[in-house]
């Protein structure tokens, strides 16, 4: 089975298969993101294969497991560290994609709480910090323990390493008895350019991105390396706290950044979905000159008696969402046009591209779609809907979000070199030479040869022995 059979043709056997094969590819990318602070995948690759999950458990939800990704958030705390239990949960956020995502999810939160389309219903907006979160634990004013987030329930004892942090307050004047603010650690564009150039410099270790510098900043066993590091902290959350912080999001922020917490300047007040959209748009245009990296802006319900009363699925929260970028695009060449054979004789288009890297993830192969879709026209020279004309050689642009496949997104007819060459899609299949036959009204040509076409069988033979019901 391939990665993008769309959920709604998967059988209730593909579906059990699928579900353990993104565990496992989830499980290794949680690892690998919060155990190690090197990401194998992109987060849009990330967010493709819990999307993709969700959505099989959401159609067979009689196949989901208590140790479903859906229920997992982060990793477990490192060895070397020592545990702090988290007093409340450290969740996750959901999130949303586009614009429909973002009023289903203002529709969802007015249906649970019974109100009518038009009843006032506030947000607060603020960008997503592309970092690490940690939890502060203040008794009686002074800072007693500080936690990454873990498993979300239990997380690594930074308490030394977070003390370095200048952003972070060693005591604090009029708080609450217990107050545990919540935030998220990063490292700026600057310092991280000037880190690396240093580490280079030592022959030391080269962070792939400011997110990794900071994670691998703040998690060391010596707090003189984190002292050494230009961390930094915006606080956004709360955890338990003694005495309510005020009533709304927006005043217990406030509230924070009077007892001295850094907060995101960017935070606004939005009264309706097409405020929280016309924010995003403003955060995005400033999301090049901000000086620190941010994947999104997250919504959350003003009102804290109304999240209260929608509080929490398993790992994230009813009255929040993360409203995320669109995953990022790079231009290429493409080198060649390869031609795989399916289980179902389908002839796919793969381009071969000079290797680029999309969103953090060095790309070097990425789906055509079809066969109309490179030719732009068909043999009477007739233009083809949906056609790009898109030649060997040409430039082209790779795109990769909610989809594990990399896709070729467009191509630059401006840059066609001379020697750009006219792709012949073939009559023949390439495996068995059978022919290849496209029956009126379908997208797809397909090999004839069946089981004689070694491509056909070995893939049959996979798709066989994939089965649930083979084990
Ligand atoms: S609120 C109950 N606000 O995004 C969840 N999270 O993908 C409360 N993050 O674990 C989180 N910026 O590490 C919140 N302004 C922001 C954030 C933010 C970054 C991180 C945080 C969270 C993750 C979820």
């Amino acid at each position: 089975m391939s990665d993008n059979t769309p959920v709604d043709d998967l059988t209730k056997d593909q579906a059990q298969a699928e579900l353990k094969r993104l565990a496992l590819l989830l499980s290794r990318a949680n690892q690998a993101y919060h155990g190690a602070d090197a990401p194998e995948i992109s987060d849009a690759q990330y967010d493709a294969l819990k999307r993709r999950n969700l959505e099989i458990e959401r159609r067979f939800p009689e196949l989901e497991q208590s140790d479903s990704p859906t229920h997992v958030v982060g990793a477990p705390a490192a060895e070397g560290f020592r545990k702090i239990e988290h007093s409340l949960p450290m969740l996750s956020l959901g999130n949303a994609f586009d614009e429909d995502d973002v009023r289903d999810f203002d529709t969802s939160i007015r249906k649970y709480l019974g109100l009518k389309v038009d009843a006032p219903l506030a947000y607060t907006a603020e960008p997503k910090i592309d970092g690490l979160s940690l939890s502060l634990r203040y008794e009686d004013g002074k800072l007693v323990h500080a936690a990454t987030r873990g498993d979300g329930r239990i997380g690594e004892d930074v308490t030394e390493n977070a003390r370095t942090i200048k952003d972070i307050p060693e005591a604090l004047k009029n708080a609450p008895t217990v107050l545990e603010v919540r935030g998220e650690v990063y490292m700026s564009h600057m310092d991280f350019d000037a880190l690396n150039k240093a580490q280079k410099n030592a022959q030391k270790k080269v962070f792939a991105n400011p997110r990794n510098a900071a994670a691998g900043s703040l998690r060391q066993l010596d707090a003189k390396i984190t002292a050494s590091r230009p961390l930094r902290f915006f606080a956004y959350a709360w955890g338990q706290v003694s005495e309510p912080l005020a009533t709304t999001q927006n005043a217990a922020i406030e509230h924070l950044s009077e007892l001295g917490f850094s907060t995101n300047p960017l935070t606004k007040l939005c009264e309706s979905p097409d405020a929280l959209i016309a924010h995003y748009q403003d955060i995005e245009a400033q999301r090049a000159t901000l000086g620190y990296d941010i994947d999104g802006v997250v919504y959350k319900v003003n009102d804290l008696g109304l999240q209260a009363r929608l509080g929490f699925r398993s790992t994230t929260p009813r009255w929040a969402v993360a409203h995320k970028f669109p995953a990022e695009l790079a231009w290429t060449r493409l080198e060649a046009i390869d031609i795989q054979v399916g289980r179902t004789g389908a002839l796919s288009p793969v381009a071969r591209l000079m290797p680029v890297t999309v969103g953090g993830v060095v790309v070097s192969n990425a789906t055509l779609h079809n066969e109309d879709y490179i030719a732009g026209r068909d043999s009477t020279g007739g233009e083809i809907r949906d056609g790009k004309d898109i030649r060997i050689g040409d430039w082209v642009q790779v795109y990769r979000a909610g989809d594990v496949i990399p896709k070729v997104a467009d191509v630059d007819l401006s840059k066609r070199p001379k020697s750009a060459e006219a792709f012949v899609f073939p009559k023949l299949c390439p495996e068995c030479q059978s022919d290849a036959v496209r029956e009126p009204g379908d997208a797809v040509r397909r090999c004839s040869g069946g089981l004689i076409c070694p491509a056909q069988s070995v893939e049959r033979l996979k798709h066989f022995v994939s089965r649930a019901a083979f084990d």
